[in-house]
């Protein structure tokens, strides 16, 4: 598969390919993944004020409860460290859904700072997030003109093309449609060659699909030798999910705020009586502040990145420590998989709940419960 070039003279067909994907997507009988229905999306507004939206199909923000531009910058951008890359040079990013285009403005705006020519793919299921956020003005008050034009090229057409003499230099494609069917094109013509992904999929319970081994496992395969994966996600599952995959994998320095009026999915986890309910408590620990200091050893990371290259200590990671590592050898370790890569999410979380009871009656893992009680975590239980 070929894309057009997003030159002027073609925006019919760049809009056309886009906009059939994502209804082809969404009318895929196998796959669960169907566009945000209108009235889906709800409007929020982070810690910091930024635009936000709440998915009530999802039942989850789109951003941390820090705000959209704090977790685009602390999460995203400055663990990229554009600053590796020299001026001129072409920097090749994939986004892995890109909902309002707010990781993607500050991106934009980071790469242009740093004199970087962009290389970029988007995978998303829905255009309505980024339609949506184009259409509000407390949304494009946080861009330069610039920056908008760019979305709203890739709102209309599904690309963007600007020439080296211009800000933001560089050139961007939307993959509309599910990022499982989608990725198989991107990996045709970029194996091996991609410097970031950026990855920003609900969290794993509730959108399973986008965390699975196959998933991740070809992802993995995009990434240039010193190309880096980078999430908000700091899930056993998950880290399991990038070793399989032969990456490198450390925590991000944690930042403080909850994804916006997430729930605390470890207790709606222990409530289904889930094995492992503290990968939920993954995402509850964004709730803690870090200097709640009963809490603080759940207050473990920002996030995770991951590289086929070793990664020394950073500033801006750190080396996995003994309690994230037995973390990965209990029960929530236990990856998501999706060998059809059109399994639905229920199907996913019951085949992983399959086998995470067969792994602890063979004792290859041990039980999350022990986890948590050895590094001195209650287990609180739903009345
Ligand atoms: C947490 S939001 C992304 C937030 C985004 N990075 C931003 O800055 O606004 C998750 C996004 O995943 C998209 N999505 C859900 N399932 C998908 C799938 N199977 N394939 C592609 N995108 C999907 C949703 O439409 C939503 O926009």
């Amino acid at each position: 598969m070929t894309w057009p070039a997003c030159g002027a003279e073609a925006p019919a067909e760049g809009h056309a390919e886009g906009h059939a994907s994502a209804a082809q997507a969404g009318s895929t009988a196998t796959s669960d993944a169907v566009a945000l229905a209108p009235g889906d999306l709800e409007i929020r507004h982070g810690g910091d004020g930024s635009f936000s939206l709440w998915s009530t199909s999802f039942g989850e923000g789109f951003h941390s409860g820090r705000g959209a531009l704090r977790e685009a910058q602390e999460t995203f951008v400055q663990p990229s460290q554009l600053e590796r890359f020299c001026q001129g040079q072409r920097l090749k990013v994939v986004e892995v859904c890109v909902g309002t285009g707010t990781n993607l403005a500050a991106l934009l705006e980071a790469s242009a700072a740093a004199g970087l020519e962009l290389e970029w793919w988007g995978l998303e299921l829905d255009p309505a997030p980024l339609q949506l956020a184009l259409a509000k003005p407390e949304f494009r008050s946080q861009w330069q003109p610039q920056t908008l034009n760019t979305l709203e090229s890739l709102s209309e057409r599904g690309c963007w093309q600007q020439g080296c003499w211009q800000q933001g230099a560089g050139s961007g494609r939307m993959l509309w449609g599910d990022a499982r069917q989608m990725l198989p094109h991107l990996l045709e013509q970029r194996r091996g060659q991609v410097d970031l992904i950026w990855d920003d999929a609900f969290s794993p319970q509730r959108c399973p699909q986008l965390w699975t081994v196959e998933f991740l496992g070809s992802l993995a395969e995009l990434l240039a030798d010193g190309g880096r994966w980078i999430s908000y996600c700091s899930a056993a599952a998950v880290r399991e999910g990038l070793r399989l995959a032969n990456l490198n994998v450390v925590a991000l320095a944690t930042a403080d705020g909850a994804r916006l009026g997430k729930p605390d999915s470890a207790l709606a986890a222990e409530a289904e009586g889930v094995e492992g309910a503290e990968e939920g408590m993954e995402r509850a620990e964004d709730c803690l502040k870090p200097d709640q200091s009963a809490n603080q050893r759940r207050a473990w990371s920002g996030g995770t990145l991951a590289s086929r290259a070793a990664l020394e200590p950073s500033t801006v990671w750190r080396q996995l420590t003994a309690m994230e590592f037995e973390h990965l050898a209990s029960s929530a370790g236990e990856p998501y998989r999706d060998p059809s890569r059109i399994a639905d999410a229920a199907a996913i979380r019951a085949d992983r709940r399959e086998a995470q009871a067969a792994s602890l009656a063979r004792g290859e893992r041990t039980s999350s419960s022990a986890w948590r009680k050895r590094w001195g975590m209650e287990t609180r239980r739903m009345k």
